[in-house]
C-alpha cells in the first residue's frame, strides 16, 4: 500500500489545474454574480478530453480511472464549484448509467457524444414531493405500442436546460412502487419535454438548476435504460458513484478556501505582525488542513475502490458526508480568517462558503448518507 499518486494522476491534476486557473477562475466571480452558465467552458472540457475521463477510448472517453475523474472535479471546484458539479453530474449521473446499463446502440448514440463533450448530460430523479424519499416519485411512463408516454415533473436538475441528454426515472407500474420504477434516456427537444422554472440559488449560481416537465412526452421504447422495474436500482447505483463526485467537489471547495486563507494570513498584518503568527489563526489553519487531508483520503479511497471493481457505495457515502461537512467548516473558517474582507465579494471565500452548503444537501442529504452508511453497517 502506498499513498503516492501515479504519474498519470499527477499529470491529470497539473493539466486540470492549469486549465482551471487560466480559463475557469478568471470568470468564476462574474458568472456567480450574474448566475450565468458558460457553455464554452464545458466545450473546452470536452476538447481537453475531460468529459469522458473514466470511459474507454472505444466510447470516446479518455480511458482513465475514477481517481483521475475525482482529481479533475476537485481541481475545477478549487476555483469554481459550479464548473465542478457540471462535470460531476455529466459524468457520474448522466453518463455512468448509460455506460453501465446501456445497450451497444444506446452507448453509440448517447454515451459517445457525452464522452466527447459535444453533448451535456443531466439526471432527473427528484420531484416536488419526493426528495430524500426517492421511491415516492409520481412521474409515470405508460407503454403505448413501441413508445412510452411520460407525464410528471422533476425538480432541482443540475445542468437542466443546458443538457441535451437526460437520464430520468418514472413509474411504469405505480402499484409496485420502487419495483415499478424504470429509467429512460430523454433528449432535449423531444415534443412534450420542456424546461420549467430555473432556481435562484444561494451558491453554485453559475450551474443551472431547473425543473423539467413531461407532458404526454412520447419516448421510443429503445430509449428505455435497462429493464422495466430496474429503475430504482439504477438510480441508487448511479448515486453511489455520484456521491463521490460531490465529495470531490466539496474537497476542491475546501482546498480553494484554505489556499486563499493561508496566503491572506501570511500577508495581513495586525498588531505589528502577520495574523499567521497568531496562534488563534495557526490552530484554525492546522484544523482546516487536517480536515482537508482526511476528506481527500476518503474521496480517493472510494474512487480507487470503484476503479478496482470493488464495492464502493459505503465509502462513497462516507466521503460525501465527511467532505461536505468539512467543506462547510473550512469555508466558514476561511471567511473568519479574512474577517470583514471575507464577508465581501472582493475575495472568493464568501462564494466558496455559499457553494459549500449544497454539498451537504444534494445527491442525498448528509442525513441520508448516514442512512446509507448505517444500512451497509447493519448488512455487513
Ligand atoms: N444499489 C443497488 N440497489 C440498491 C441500492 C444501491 N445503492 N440502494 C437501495 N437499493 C435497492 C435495495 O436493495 C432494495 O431492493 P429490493 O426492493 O429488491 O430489496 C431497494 O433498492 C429499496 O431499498 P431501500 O428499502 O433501502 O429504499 P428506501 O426507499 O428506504 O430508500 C434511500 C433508501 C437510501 C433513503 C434512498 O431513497 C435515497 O438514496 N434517497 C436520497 C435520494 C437522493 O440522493 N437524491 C438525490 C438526487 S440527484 C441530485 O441531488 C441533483 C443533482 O443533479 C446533483
Amino acid at each position: 500500500m502506498h499513498f503516492k499518486l501515479s504519474e498519470e494522476h499527477e499529470m491529470m491534476r497539473k493539466m486540470v489545474r492549469e486549465f482551471a486557473l487560466k480559463e475557469v477562475a478568471p470568470t468564476a466571480a462574474l458568472r456567480d454574480e450574474k448566475e450565468e452558465f458558460d457553455r464554452s467552458i464545458f466545450d473546452r472540457i470536452g476538447e481537453l478530453g475531460l468529459a469522458g475521463i473514466p470511459w474507454e477510448e472505444e466510447w470516446g472517453g479518455a480511458g482513465a480511472d475514477f481517481l483521475s475523474y475525482v482529481i479533475a472535479v476537485e481541481e475545477l471546484s478549487r476555483v469554481c464549484a459550479s464548473t465542478g458539479v457540471t462535470l460531476s453530474a455529466h459524468i457520474s449521473l448522466a453518463s455512468w448509467p448509460i455506460y453501465k446499463f446501456g445497450t451497444k446502440e444506446q452507448k453509440e448514440r448517447f454515451l459517445r457524444p457525452l464522452a466527447e463533450g459535444t453533448k451535456l448530460g443531466a439526471y432527473g430523479l427528484t420531484e416536488p414531493g419526493s426528495g430524500s424519499d426517492a421511491a415516492g416519485m409520481k412521474t409515470t411512463a405508460v407503454k403505448d405500442g413501441d413508445h412510452y408516454v411520460l407525464n410528471g415533473n422533476k425538480i432541482f436538475i443540475t445542468n437542466g436546460g443546458e443538457a441535451e441528454i437526460y437520464v430520468v426515472f418514472a413509474l411504469t407500474d405505480p402499484a409496485l412502487k420502487h419495483k415499478g420504477t424504470t429509467a429512460f434516456i430523454v433528449e432535449k427537444g423531444t415534443p412534450g419535454f420542456s424546461i420549467g422554472k430555473k432556481e435562484k440559488k444561494l451558491g453554485i449560481r453559475s450551474s443551472p438548476t431547473t425543473e423539467i416537465i413531461f407532458d404526454n412526452c412520447r419516448i421510443p421504447a429503445d430509449q428505455r435504460l435497462g429493464e422495466e422495474g430496474e429503475g430504482f436500482k439504477i438510480a441508487m447505483m448511479t448515486l453511489d458513484g455520484g456521491r463521490n463526485g460531490i465529495a470531490a467537489q466539496a474537497l476542491g471547495i475546501a482546498q480553494g478556501a484554505f489556499d486563499a486563507a493561508l496566503s491572506y494570513a501570511k500577508e495581513r498584518n495586525q498588531f505589528g505582525k502577520p495574523i499567521a503568527k497568531q496562534q488563534a489563526i495557526q490552530f484554525k489553519l492546522a484544523d482546516m488542513a487536517t480536515q482537508i487531508e482526511a476528506a481527500r483520503l476518503l474521496t480517493y479511497q472510494a474512487a480507487w475502490l470503484e476503479s478496482q471493481g470493488l464495492p464502493y457505495g459505503k465509502a462513497s457515502a462516507m466521503a460525501k458526508l465527511y467532505a461536505g461537512d468539512i467543506a462547510m467548516q473550512v469555508t466558514t473558517e476561511a471567511v473568519q480568517i479574512f474577517g470583514g474582507y471575507g464577508y465581501t465579494r472582493e475575495y472568493p471565500v464568501e462564494r466558496m462558503m455559499r457553494d459549500a452548503k449544497i454539498t451537504q444537501i444534494y445527491e442525498g442529504t448528509n442525513e441520508i448518507q448516514r442512512v446509507v452508511i448505517s444500512n451497509h453497517l447493519l448488512r455487513e
